[in-house]
């Protein structure tokens, strides 16, 4: 796969990438294993993972982006560098074209890091394409055509809410609301109601067991072992759904009273369009049950899951590798806005 233009989807919690001709050929959590003493890179995404959790003593997993920034550099471009290695794109003298997909909301200085860490890890040119843009393509959208598209990615660490028209993004809005924040909230709630400790994924578990935005008929009671902090044994408890909901009831109304609030502020005829066409959930969070039907009730527009959520902006930014092989055309267009 050597030489060949990549598109990557660098995500606080999932990196993907698409090669041209390829599809998808990366798809793993943006994580990596450190060992000790030196804080050497030992594995990346799944395996790593699996690497700190079978020596929890001297390896550890580290996530090198938050909220959808990198906030560490080194880790980033050195994860980056065996991706490109895992997938046979590491080539010294064929270096790949890379179009990194970054949340809109990102400073210059945070997009200049983006470029750079890419660049150290093995990119031959590096152009960045805002995530909601990629998005919309992504979910199939007519971006070019001058109606409204509206899209909510909701990710991890971050939500970005964008209407986009004319091939550029014309308001977008990005909360640092996302995935992540529903499982702080379940380790919360089980803390205080419960009294038990649990961990990151556990807490993940249970919110892809019994999470809902809206009340749900099949999901059904879940029992759950946590380390009581009173004595610090294990102790299993009963979770029940409607219970989780009431949990997850402030994350959920921030991602939707912001989604009110983007359609609020767009131009009128813009946002019209999205009456008839409604608007597009992306994003892994989207797949939250109920989620899209909450949505549909409080801002009051058809709402649609698009069909692989969690791959949506890579697919769009690959699709981009084929449309703009000038990539400087890429930057132009995801700034470009309505006259
Ligand atoms: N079925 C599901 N129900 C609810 N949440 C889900 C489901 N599947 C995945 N998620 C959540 O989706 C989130 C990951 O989504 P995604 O991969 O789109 O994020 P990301 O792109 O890495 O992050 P960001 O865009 O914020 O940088 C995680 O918080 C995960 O728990
Ligand atoms: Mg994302």
């Amino acid at each position: 796969m050597k030489g060949r233009d990549l598109a990557i989807d660098l995500g606080t919690s999932n990196t993907l990438v698409y090669a041209h001709g390829h599809g998808i050929v990366y798809d793993e959590p943006t994580v990596v294993a450190l060992g000790s003493p030196k804080g050497d890179v030992l594995a990346v995404g799944r395996a790593a993972w699996e690497l700190a959790g079978k020596t929890p003593a001297d390896v550890v997993a580290a996530r090198p982006l938050q909220r959808g920034v990198i906030t560490d550099f080194d880790l980033t471009h050195q994860m980056v560098r065996l991706i490109l290695r895992s997938i046979g794109a590491a080539g010294r003298w064929n270096k790949p074209r890379i179009l990194v997909c970054v949340p809109s909301f990102l400073t210059p200085v945070e997009r200049r890091a983006v470029q750079e860490a890419v660049t150290v890890a093995g990119g031959r040119s590096v152009a960045l394409v805002d995530e909601p843009l990629a998005a919309a393509i992504g979910a199939g959208l007519p971006i070019q055509e001058p109606i409204g598209n509206m899209v909510v990615d909701v990710g991890g660490g971050t939500t970005e809410i964008a209407m986009v028209a004319m091939g550029g993004v014309v308001v977008t809005k990005a909360i640092k609301v996302g995935g992540f924040d529903m499982d702080d909230a379940i380790q919360e709630h089980l803390r205080g109601r419960h009294g038990i400790a649990i961990g990151d994924r556990a807490a993940e578990r249970i919110k892809l067991h019994l999470g809902s935005a809206y009340p749900a008929a099949d999901a059904r009671a879940l029992e759950v072992t946590g380390r009581e902090l009173s004595s610090g044994m294990p102790k299993p408890v009963t979770v029940s759904p409607e219970e989780i909901r009431e949990v997850l009831s402030e994350p959920i109304r921030i991602i939707v009273e912001t989604t009110r609030d983007c359609l609020a502020e767009s131009p009128p005829e813009l946002s019209h369009d999205v009456l008839d066409t409604g608007l597009f959930l992306t994003g892994g969070g989207a797949m939250l049950r109920g989620l899209d039907m909450r949505m549909a009730q409080e801002c009051e527009v058809p709402v649609h899951l698009t069909e692989q959520p969690l791959s949506t902006v890579v697919v769009g930014a690959g699709r981009l590798l084929d449309y703009l092989p000038d990539y400087g055309q890429a930057q132009v267009l995801s700034h470009r806005r309505l006259p």
